[in-house]
């Protein structure tokens, strides 16, 4: 073998080394967010016994700002127990652009005050611009306390 071939062989190799070692952290940057969809986060709305069967009542989250360190925000959720088996927990955001709803009880509808988007007691989307039905949450409930999984409804809601 020449000098010059055994030369740009080596280049050849080094460089092959250098884009696999490039390469690695751009890997792992495109891999972590699937890490990240898979692990829930459960956090308390509060006692099971709080919410009355049938009614629909308004309740806070206390979250960490993603964005303002050590600052606390509250999640607004809605808690509706249609029957004593039965639990459903909603994002407060409206599905159109995310403005917060309020719980009509008279005519058991929420309300969204930005565009007019109406929902039906049990999410669905009755008038106004929204798409889509009220983001509901994963419930579970452990030693009396209700608890929502953060993650199961998009991070936007
Ligand atoms: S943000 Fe609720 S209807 Fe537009």
């Amino acid at each position: 073998m020449r000098r010059r071939d055994m030369l740009k062989r080596l280049l050849q190799a080094g460089g092959a080394a250098v884009a696999a070692v490039l390469a690695i952290p751009a890997l792992v940057l495109s891999l972590a967010p699937l890490r990240g969809q898979q692990r829930s986060i459960w956090r308390a709305v509060g006692s099971l016994e709080a919410f009355p069967i049938g009614g629909v009542q308004k309740a806070a989250v206390p979250l960490p700002h993603p964005d303002w360190a050590k600052t606390i925000i509250d999640q607004g959720v809605f808690v509706w127990r249609p029957t004593s088996t039965e639990l459903v927990v909603y994002s407060r955001s409206c599905t159109d652009l995310g403005c917060p709803l309020t719980w009509d009880p008279g005519g058991e509808v929420f309300l969204c005050p930005c565009h007019g988007g109406i929902f039906a007691k049990d999410g669905a989307r009755m008038a106004g611009p929204p798409k889509q039905p009220m983001h509901r949450y994963l419930t579970r409930i452990r030693e009396g306390l209700i608890e929502i999984d953060l993650r199961s409804i998009p991070p936007e809601a």
